[in-house]
């Protein structure tokens, strides 16, 4: 497939390094000439934001389940509406960090809520728009923690739960990887920056096409 327009979305648990290998793509296809978006959520739009607040702010300890779901999923509704559809209409790289498989993994896998209501819901919340891409940075739930604790303004509502978890969202994303291989790559992201960022450029060079010439 050509790269543009391609939608690509980093996932993984926390302290995986998405933030920090969704910034280093974004520049790096810049650098070859493509337009690129680059987005989070929840969040992305002034709306999403918001809500991203009430999602991660420590003062919402009780926020139920279900609540969680659908908010993460109202976020996202917004985003593809205002952001991703489009930049993907414009041809565009879209490159966001988490997104659909986030809410399998931590409110399906991590919180228990029933895989099917929350596909129905991703279907109502995102229109049918799905990643043609998505990268697993995958690492020892340990080990990413502790690199989140080592800074700790990043420190939020989800990240204080307990290690178990956190288990059950590493497990849910691997699961979710190994369902569906065509869609995904899972990175070990146990080794250094430089070298995630050299395997992610590979896997998007592979499956999203980006032009040769500029290789
Ligand atoms: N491969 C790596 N090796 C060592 N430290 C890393 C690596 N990737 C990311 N980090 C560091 O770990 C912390 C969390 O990275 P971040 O990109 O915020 O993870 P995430 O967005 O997946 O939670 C940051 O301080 C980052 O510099
Ligand atoms: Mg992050």
């Amino acid at each position: 497939m050509s790269a543009d327009g391609c939608f690509i979305v980093l996932e993984g648990p926390e302290g995986a390094g998405k933030s920090v290998q969704a910034t280093r793509l974004a520049e790096w296809l810049r650098t070859l000439g493509h337009n690129v978006i680059q987005t989070r959520e929840p969040g992305g739009t002034p709306t999403g934001d918001a809500i991203r607040g009430i999602l991660l702010q420590s003062d919402h300890l009780h926020l139920a389940s279900e609540t969680e779901a659908l908010l993460m999923s109202a976020a996202r509704a917004q985003h593809v509406r205002q952001v991703i559809a489009p930049a993907i209409e414009v041809g565009a790289i879209v490159v966001c960090d988490r997104y659909v498989d986030s809410t399998y993994a931590y409110q399906g896998g991590g919180l228990g809520l029933p895989m099917d209501r929350l596909r129905e819901i991703q279907a109502f919340a995102t229109g049918g728009v799905l990643p043609d891409l998505r990268i697993l940075l995958d690492l020892p739930v340990e080990v990413g923690l502790a690199r989140r604790h080592g800074d700790v303004d990043q420190i939020n509502r989800i990240d204080r739960a307990p290690i178990e978890f956190h288990e059950r969202v590493r497990t849910a994303f691997l699961g979710l990887a190994e369902a569906d291989p065509a869609s995904w790559i899972v990175i070990d992201t146990t080794v250094s920056i430089d070298e995630v960022t050299a395997a992610i450029r590979a896997a998007v060079s592979d499956r999203c096409g980006v032009r040769e010439a500029s290789l």
